[in-house]
This record gives structure tokens, sequence and C-alpha cells, in this order.
């Protein structure tokens, strides 16, 4: 890819036709082994099963390429857990510490309050420093942490529990414990 203009790079919901693009994306980031739980990205078929069941996903596209996704999946859609989502993020290494992953952090929690949301939960490895400053920024607090989570290539660590709470807020679309329908397929949309 050539040099980037970052004023050129467009946030976005994804559509399937990003799911290739999106898939080495995330197998890129995946396979620094750092950051996400992931250590490679799932197979095409899996990746395209996966992204109509997110409540909301946006992507970074700079030359018709994914360069960073931000997601908010719903994993327990039951009742009076339909308000919660859990968030995943990631760019590829030459387009951090350019405000891309505010951007994208920003327009995918406004996407998931309008489709009713108003719990946002992740978890961040310790040692992800530029993340948590992300995620501290735009009101995320800290809800605990897992001791030794994970072991991997030697490295001890611990993860952090945060959370936004979009406390006092009404969701437009009604009562959150009826955003399950709403939220899904809404990256279709
Ligand atoms: C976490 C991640 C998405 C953050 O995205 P990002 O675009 O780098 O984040 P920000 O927009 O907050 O920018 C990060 C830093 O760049 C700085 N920055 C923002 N805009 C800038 C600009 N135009 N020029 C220079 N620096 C800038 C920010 O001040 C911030 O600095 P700080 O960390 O010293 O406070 C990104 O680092 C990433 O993909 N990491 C690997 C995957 C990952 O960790 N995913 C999250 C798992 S929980």
């Amino acid at each position: 890819m050539q040099a980037h203009d970052f004023k050129e790079i467009i946030i976005r919901r994804s559509t399937l036709e990003d799911s290739e693009s999106f898939q080495r994306c995330l197998d890129t980031v995946a396979r620094e082994r750092k950051w996400l739980t992931l250590l490679e990205a799932p197979n095409l078929e899996e990746v395209r099963t996966f992204i109509p069941k997110l409540s909301v996903q946006f992507v970074a596209i700079t030359q018709g390429t994914v360069v960073g996704w931000c997601d908010i999946s719903i994993p327990r859609k039951r009742d009076g857990f339909c308000h919660c989502g859990v968030l995943g993020m990631g760019l590829l290494p030459e387009f951090r510490r350019r405000g891309l992953g505010e951007r994208l952090l920003r327009a995918t929690i406004d996407a998931a309050h309008a489709n009713g949301l108003s719990r946002i939960e992740l978890e961040v490895y310790a040692s992800n420093h530029a993340a948590i400053r992300l995620y501290e920024r735009l009101g995320f607090a800290h809800e605990g942490r897992r001791r030794q989570a994970r072991i991997l290539d030697g490295q001890v660590e611990d993860n952090l529990c945060m959370a936004l709470v979009l406390a006092g807020q009404d969701p437009p679309y009604g009562p959150a414990s009826f955003s399950c329908r709403l939220a899904q397929n809404a990256a279709s949309s």
C-alpha cells in the first residue's frame, strides 16, 4: 500500500463484500500475538457468517482495503442482557497513533447506542497502554482484573475488564430489552 493520506480514510459500516479484506486485516493484527485473544483470523466462511450476527461493525477503508475495524456483538441474547454488547477493534500497525481508532470507536458506540445498547464491555490486556488510554478517554471505566489470564510466548498477561455505561440516555428505539432483534443484522443495514 502507498503512503497514506489519513484524511482520505473512510469510516463506514461494513458489508459482506468487506469480508475478505476484513479477514486479512484481522489476521494481520491477530498474528502479532499481543493484542487479541485470536492468534489468527477465522476462515473466510466463518467470517462471512459472523459479520451479519454482529450488532454493529464499522471499518476503516483506504484504497478499497480494510485497514481497521471496530465491532460490537451481543453474546447473551437473553432477557435482561440484550442491552450489553462486547467490543473488539484493531488497526493495521501502520495506521495506528493517528486518531483512526478514536474515529472508529466513536462511530461504533453511536451506532450501538442507536441499536438500543446501553452497556458496552471489553477486555484488554494490561500491557496494551494505547488501547486502555483510548477507552478511558471515551469514558470506559475499569471494572476488574483477570489475573494471569494469558500466558503466551513466555509473557504473563492480566486482562482488564472495562465497560462504558450509557446511563441516563434513553435508547431511541425503546427499551433495551427489546433491542436484540434490532441489534441483529444492523451490520448489513
Ligand atoms: C488500540 C488501537 C485500536 C488504538 O487506535 P489508535 O488510532 O492508535 O488510537 P488513538 O486514536 O487513540 O491514538 C493513539 C495515540 O495516537 C495519538 N494520536 C491521535 N491522533 C493523532 C495524530 N493525528 N497524530 C499523531 N498522534 C495521534 C493519540 O493521542 C494517542 O496517543 P497516546 O496513546 O499517547 O495517548 C490500535 O493501537 C490498535 O489497533 N492496536 C492493536 C489492536 C488492539 O490493541 N486492539 C484492541 C484490543 S482490546
